[in-house]
């Protein structure tokens, strides 16, 4: 299933690398020269992907798939402008803390576009440009954070197993155990591409 809805991924999920500037954070905060970042190597990281047909989320067969394969039961649809979202302003600021969540953090984007940031293995930035059709999943534990970009619209499909929980524990929060699972998971896929 994970092979599956490849097709033109790269058009709707790209990364790279982040600079260090402290420059408006819906900025693409390329480095110079600029270097991207795989989608293997994401997924190396623990992140899975997919592009999807965002027009049809209604009735897509491979999004049913995608949700009964991963127990994927709870779905809402989460528009982040002004207009709609409540307490907008601290909430794109709370967005933007560096967190990670006791469960999975799955973002599936019907429309517009947004930036999610993640560490990699040695603590560095990457950004993940999701665009409309992008579905990514951050495992548990991962630290990251979002943010818009300058075109200031989202509207991402939020979806969890069972009740879902939204709690953010911002950095430092190493004791959790969902953060030492995820690092003893990322320990082992290294040794594993190591041998
Ligand atoms: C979240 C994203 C913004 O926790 O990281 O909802
Ligand atoms: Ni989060």
């Amino acid at each position: 299933m994970e092979t599956a809805f490849q097709e033109g991924k790269e058009e709707v999920i790209s990364a790279w690398y982040m600079d260090d500037s402290e420059e408006d954070q819906r900025l693409p905060h390329h480095k110079t020269p600029k270097e991207f970042v795989s989608l293997d190597k994401l997924s190396e990281l623990g992140i899975l992907s997919w592009r999807l047909d965002a027009d049809n989320y209604e009735n897509d067969e491979n999004l049913k798939k995608i949700r009964e394969a991963r127990g994927y039961s709870y779905v809402d649809i989460c528009d982040v402008c002004p207009e709609k979202l409540p307490n907008y302003e601290l909430k794109l600021k709370d967005f933007f803390e560096e967190h990670l969540h006791t469960d999975e953090e799955i973002r599936y984007c019907l429309e517009g576009s947004g930036y999610f940031d993640v560490r990699d293995q040695n603590d560095q930035w990457i950004r993940i440009a999701v665009k409309k059709g992008g579905m990514i999943v951050l495992p548990a534990g991962m630290y990251h954070r979002f943010t818009l970009d300058t075109d200031n619209y989202i509207k991402a499909m939020r979806l969890f197993v069972g009740e879902p929980v939204w709690t953010p524990y911002n950095r430092p929060h190493d004791h959790l155990p969902a953060r030492k699972e995820y690092l003893d998971a990322l320990s082992k896929k290294q040794a594993v591409e190591a041998n």
